[in-house]
């Protein structure tokens, strides 16, 4: 019994129409219903559904053996995981935001809105720029358009968010996509199995 953490919303239901063409279907999963967790006996996989940037904190306690996470959780939080795959999916990247017109002065600290202040600092330190983090929740768009802060450092995937508030890419500090990631010990004893599920996934991935 293989146990996988899927992130709720539109990458998580395209992972899992990926496990069940690759041969772990969960008739469950299809109802639509508010349960979290979905167990197929017969194809020996059990599926929980959490909040996306909580799947590696589920797979890095043992609580799930596999998970889907997003690369930019994974070089935030660094979680004590393998990351086994890079999925190609769930593409976007990540950036320095802000007002169109926004002008740098560099003999100030750059004030800087987001949920990313790792990621930010390692940037900011890789180009040696004096930064001070306000850190944010969500709704990170309208720091800037408040004053809050100049610039936010976030994700961006179709750049909508960013048109419809009047804001622009400034920078792309990197690309980001899907990661298949597992549990160091269950990839130590459930060796065959983890190892069938990513070859399968890097068949199907190809072909799609
Ligand atoms: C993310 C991100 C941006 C938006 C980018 O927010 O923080 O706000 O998606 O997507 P787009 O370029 O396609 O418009 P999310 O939906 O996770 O909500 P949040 O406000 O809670 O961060």
């Amino acid at each position: 019994m293989i146990s996988v953490a899927l992130p709720k919303g539109r990458l998580g239901n395209k992972v899992f129409d990926i496990f069940a063409s690759v041969g772990y279907d969960c008739e469950e999963m299809r109802s639509d219903s508010r349960q979290l967790v979905f167990t197929s006996e017969k194809n020996g996989i059990s599926y929980f559904l959490v909040k996306p940037s909580d799947v590696s904190i589920y797979v890095e306690h043992g609580a799930a053996d596999i998970g889907i996470a997003g690369k930019d959780i994974l070089l935030e939080y660094e979680p004590d995981v393998y990351e086994l795959l890079d999925l190609g999916i769930g593409k976007c990247k990540m950036c320095v935001a802000g007002k169109n017109n926004f002008k740098d002065n560099p003999e100030v600290a750059l004030r800087i809105a987001t949920k990313f202040v790792n990621i930010t600092k390692a940037y900011y330190k890789s180009i040696n720029r004096d930064i001070e983090i306000i850190k944010l929740n969500g709704s990170i768009e309208l720091a800037p358009i408040l004053g809050l802060s100049d610039v936010i450092v976030d994700i961006v995937e179709t750049g909508t968010t960013l048109k419809e508030n009047n804001l622009g890419v400034l920078t792309e500090i990197m690309p980001i996509s899907a990661r298949l990631i597992a549990n160091k010990a269950s990839y130590k004893f459930k060796t065959d199995e983890i190892r069938r599920i990513v070859s399968r996934f890097g068949e199907e991935l190809k072909n799609d």
